[in-house]
């Protein structure tokens, strides 16, 4: 696999007295966050490690007060570490000096926020092209990017409107077209679609999709919402008291939670529309079986007529080119499919 694009090596934020002099005197142990908070400090991230991929989209899931945001606000140095290491295409992001950190930000990263944080008196295009302003790009060439950020996310014809002309989610379209002005080779958004009722989130969301099969930008996504994780994440890191409980696929997770913490949220969900072919499959040991090869990235929901109309105990698995690349059972499948799994 490629290099991360960021790298975090035991990651601790901690609120207390003396932090780094204290987390130094732990020599890596970890007591847990009850320990920590009768010791006088709140551990907002608890020695995390985590590698995040160049195009993927990392979707970090977990209640109020678990940690996501300050984990978030770590990896962009809007606060600084307590102790641990992360890298950014390889550099030390603590070692870089105030003006290394405002490029990084202005040219590299893109944040959206629950909030919006959009200004109040400027027009949707003077929104969009205000980073650009920012980094001293010229009128007509910001304008011109501002336009076409704006056509992406749907709002033409509003560029002169002012945000509080604009619904919710198209104010929270404007903040990502803003985001998106930059050309981020990052993008971490923060609850971007919480503030939003259902049925906007969920458009949200299908527009979220598809910006990101256009852009395939590397993403950092938070939310509360394990639903939401599910239908975006390549990868979902579980949070808990400031700690990863569980970093995998969707499938996984459902198939394989790690803890019990884990396993409440996957209670519910129909596992079927979350778990994938490529997420049960065997390896191919003694020949291929016949018929003919499903996707590796079919769900079994997709699969399941296949599945009841199909009697054969084994069904080849193909890659996107066509190559066989395991071997799913019927009974694992549809173990999956009644819910008996
Ligand atoms: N500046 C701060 N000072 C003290 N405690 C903080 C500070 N920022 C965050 N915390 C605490 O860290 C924990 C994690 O907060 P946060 O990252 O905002 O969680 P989330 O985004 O998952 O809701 C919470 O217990 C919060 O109260
Ligand atoms: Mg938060």
């Amino acid at each position: 696999m490629s290099n991360p694009v960021i790298a975090c090596r035991n990651v601790w934020k901690l609120y207390g007295p003396d932090p780094v002099n204290f987390l130094r005197e732990l020599d890596g142990q970890d007591p847990g966050f009850e320990a920590l908070r009768e010791q006088g400090y709140i551990s907002a991230v608890r020695d995390v490690s985590l590698d995040i991929h160049h195009g993927e989209m990392l979707v970090i899931m977990g209640l109020s007060g678990s940690g996501k945001s300050t984990l978030v606000r770590c990896l962009s140095r809007l606060v600084d570490i307590s102790g641990g290491e992360i890298d950014v295409d390889g550099a030390d992001l603590s070692a870089l000096s105030e003006t290394e950190l405002i490029d990084l930000r202005r040219n590299k990263m893109g944040m959206v926020f629950q909030s919006f944080g959009l200004l109040p008196h400027r027009t949707v295009l003077d929104n969009v092209a205000f980073p650009l302003e920012m980094r001293g790009q010229d009128k007509h060439a910001r304008r011109a990017r501002a336009m076409e950020m704006i056509e992406l996310v749907g709002l033409q014809g509003r560029e002169e409107y002012f945000p509080r002309e604009l619904s919710g989610g198209q104010q929270q379209r404007v903040g990502i077209a803003r985001s998106l002005a930059i050309e981020p080779d990052i993008w971490f958004l923060d609850e971007p679609f919480s503030a939003l009722d259902p049925l906007i989130r969920r458009e949200m969301q299908d527009e979220f999709l598809r910006l990101q099969d256009l852009l395939g930008k590397t993403i950092v996504f938070i939310t509360h919402d394990f639903d939401e994780a599910l239908r975006l994440a390549d990868r979902i890191a579980i949070m808990k008291d400031g700690a990863i409980e569980q970093c995998d696929r969707p499938g996984n997770i459902v198939m394989n939670p790690a803890t019990e913490y884990v396993a409440k949220f996957t209670e519910d969900i129909d596992k079927a529309r979350v778990v994938h072919a490529r997420d049960l499959m065997m390896p191919v040991s003694s020949g291929v079986p016949e018929g003919a090869a499903i996707s590796a990235a079919a769900t079994v929901h997709d699969l399941a007529r296949r599945l009841v109309d199909d009697l054969n105990p084994q069904i080849p698995v193909a890659d996107e080119n066509g190559a066989v690349v395991g071997v799913l059972s019927r009974d694992a499948a549809l173990n999956v499919l009644l819910g008996t799994a």
